[in-house]
């Protein structure tokens, strides 16, 4: 008896090791190790540094739902913002529209915004990405609709995988990525910021943390040939880009090309 029970033990163990939610729980952990662990290339900027004089920054607070941005990363979000007074600004990922609220709350009074989020037809099709999909559509937007200057906004609904970025090729100041996390997206909608941003201009990618692996992944290897910050206790990493990059708009850069004149912590990230 004890020795079938003994057995029953292990085959029960050998089993949960092999579910997908234990797989998941190790890959995880063994992800976040290695995060502390290793040496990043990603260059870390207190917030204070990203202002050169006092600045007043909004952002939306309320009732937080999973999916919104922690407040952290609304703040420096809304600090990037002020500092770079973008006229045009684009987000992937629209959710309800907590980050739009504060894009629109920081850019000049007659800035304009383009959120974009998957229409329920993609919603339903969407290929990975379980979270995304669980989203209810009728929360898309719904903290800026019918409020005050919403007329700003453009909503936009599409995959962007099939968005179509020559409407706005190198016209955009200011680019928010934070859409799906996985890496085939988190590459999608990177390369399109990078040809609708215009010279210059700013591209900020949400969840630059553990719990996002392809985000850091992708953020570290552009890190190894551009600079690429990230703002200290938040999630929010960032890029001035170059005319050359928008160049080649398409893919990193081989070389190292310094993009800031002092790749380090410095005011000059958005000189
Ligand atoms: C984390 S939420 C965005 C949160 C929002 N930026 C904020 O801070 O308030 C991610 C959003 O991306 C949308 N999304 C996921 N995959 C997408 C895709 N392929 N194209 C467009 N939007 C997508 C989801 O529907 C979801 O609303």
């Amino acid at each position: 008896m004890k020795i079938r029970n003994a057995l029953r033990a292990v085959g029960i163990a050998a089993s949960n090791c092999a579910s997908p939610t234990f797989l998941g729980h190790m890959a995880h952990s063994d992800f976040t190790w290695r995060w502390r662990s290793r040496k990043r290339s990603v260059v870390q900027l207190s917030l204070p540094d990203l202002v050169s004089a006092h600045i007043t920054s909004s952002i939306l607070l309320g009732p937080q739902c999973r999916g919104d941005s922690k407040i952290e990363d609304l703040l420096a979000l809304a600090t990037l913002v002020s500092r770079v007074r973008p006229m045009r600004l684009f987000e992937f990922g629209t959710f309800r529209g907590q980050a739009t609220c504060t894009l629109l709350a920081n850019a000049p009074p007659d800035a304009r915004i383009f959120t974009l989020d998957l229409a329920p037809a993609d919603r339903k099709m969407i290929d990975a990405a379980e979270w995304d999909k669980q989203v209810s559509d009728s929360c898309i937007g719904e903290l800026f609709r019918n409020r005050e200057s919403s007329d700003r906004i453009t909503q936009l609904f599409c995959d962007s995988r099939m968005l179509d970025t020559a409407p706005f090729k190198r016209s955009i100041d200011f680019i928010f990525i934070d859409g799906c996390h996985d890496r085939e997206f988190v590459e999608n909608d990177s390369r399109k910021a990078l040809e609708m941003v215009r010279p210059g201009g700013v591209i900020a990618w949400h969840d630059y943390s553990p719990a996002f692996p392809a985000v850091v992944e992708y953020l570290e290897d552009l890190a190894a040939t551009q600079t690429v910050y990230c703002v200290e206790g938040s999630e929010i990493a960032f890029l001035k880009v170059d005319a050359a990059a928008t160049e080649r708009a398409t893919h990193l850069i081989p070389a190292k090309v310094p993009l800031f004149s002092e790749p380090g912590r410095s005011r000059s990230a958005l000189a």
